[in-house]
């Protein structure tokens, strides 16, 4: 299919053409659901506690508050983001990628959910009622799948290894940090290699998010990132952060710092301005369009984790891009199948755990401890 393009500057209009599911997208969808399931009932029958299938392990839980930027231009001022100076509470959670819960010398990608709470604007028909916007990232620009269905082999792997040898994974993470290293050295980053443990051990507060996959932004598309802006948090991008012996090294890094200081991060957005260089149906393509601040987070010096803040969000909460308004719907192949794939993860845990789901309208009944 050829795609219109646009003078590199001018965003694209949404069309709902530019979605094409994918064949047997159904069958990715089932397929996909049935792998965090396995995944999740063996941790469940290992920890005797039901976790997300993927993202168990919670390292930050945080609460902040979002506001919109004054003057953007119209392009920007779409859907949450036109509301100048709109604020409103969010819940932050920063996680790693696998669905056990290991020792964080299995060094893995880093991600980073946000739930904005009682935005206004119109929803899906299945959020009626909800007032919750999330957004949700990981610390790269591109998902290391192009699409569901090659995503769907990834996770086979994935779901094979769950489980197996927790010592095996910890030498396993420690030798793919060397070969991650040098394929870094000659100009390359392996994404395969840092999920399965090759990661960098550094801070996760310094870590820049991307949605990667792109949402409905008004009338246009969009890709959307939270990097760190205040001085103390972006001093940690890259800060080594030593976990010998440290299991929960990386909980107790996010503790250290959130108990001595606020933290400011930029929501930042891209554009569409051409879908063949900046596809909706590939989030494996970095899209180059200029960042664009429209709004700031902001949290205060606080605990930074607790177990009872685990309670009230590991268990209690669900983060899926698809509670959200409709201005900002998720589109593409790989959203697309989010949707029921989080909700039955959510599902599961809320039964394993008997404890109800339901999206939050405020933050009443946020206790650090
Ligand atoms: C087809 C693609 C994907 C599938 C099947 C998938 C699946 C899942 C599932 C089952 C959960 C746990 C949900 C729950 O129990 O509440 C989850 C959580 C998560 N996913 Fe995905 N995911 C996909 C793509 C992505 C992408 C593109 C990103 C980010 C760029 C992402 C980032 C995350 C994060 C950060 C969490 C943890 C959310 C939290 O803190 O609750 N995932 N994912």
């Amino acid at each position: 299919m050829d795609f219109p393009t646009r003078h590199l500057q001018q965003p694209l209009p949404y069309d709902p053409s530019y979605e094409v599911p994918e064949d047997g997208e159904a069958d990715t969808i089932a397929g996909l659901t049935e792998a965090m399931h396995g995944i999740a009932d063996t941790v469940d029958k290992d920890t005797g506690h039901a976790h997300r299938g993927v993202h168990a392990k919670s390292h930050g839980i945080l609460r902040g508050a979002l506001r919109v930027l004054d003057n953007l231009p119209p392009d920007y001022a779409q859907g949450l983001f036109g509301h100048p100076g709109g604020t409103w509470p969010v819940v932050m959670r920063l996680s790693t990628t696998p669905g056990d819960l290991l020792d964080d010398k299995v060094s893995t990608p880093r991600g980073m959910a946000i739930k904005v709470i009682g935005v206004p604007g119109e929803r899906l028909p299945d959020g009626a009622g909800d007032v919750t916007q999330d957004f949700v990232m990981v610390n790269g620009p591109v998902f290391l799948a192009p699409n569901a269905r090659q995503f769907l082999g990834s996770v086979k792997l994935l779901a094979a290894t769950t489980d197996k040898a927790p010592g095996l994974k910890k030498a396993l993470s420690t030798a793919l940090r060397g070969v991650e290293q040098v394929v870094e050295a000659v100009g390359g980053e392996s994404a395969t290699l840092k999920g399965l443990g090759g990661h960098p051990e550094t801070h996760p507060l310094g870590e820049t998010f991307f949605t990667a996959a792109p949402i409905l932004y008004g009338r246009y598309m969009a890709k959307l990132s939270l990097a760190p802006v205040s001085p103390e948090l972006a001093a940690l991008k890259d800060r080594p952060v030593d976990l010998a012996h440290k299991p929960n090294g990386l909980r107790a890094a996010v503790v250290d710092f959130m108990t001595e200081h606020a933290a400011e991060w930029e929501l930042r957005v891209q554009l569409c301005t051409d879908l063949a260089s900046m596809p909706i149906e590939d989030a494996a393509v970095e899209w180059q369009a200029p960042w664009v601040a429209v709004a700031r987070i902001r949290a205060e010096a606080q605990a930074g984790w607790t177990h009872g803040l685990s309670v009230l969000v590991d268990d209690g909460m669900q983060f899926n891009p698809w509670h959200c308004v409709a201005a900002h719907r998720p589109i593409g192949s790989i959203m697309r199948v989010r949707r029921a794939v989080y909700a039955a993860s959510a599902r599961f845990r809320a039964e394993r755990n008997g404890a109800p789901l339901a999206e939050p309208r405020n933050l009443d009944h946020w206790r650090e401890h």
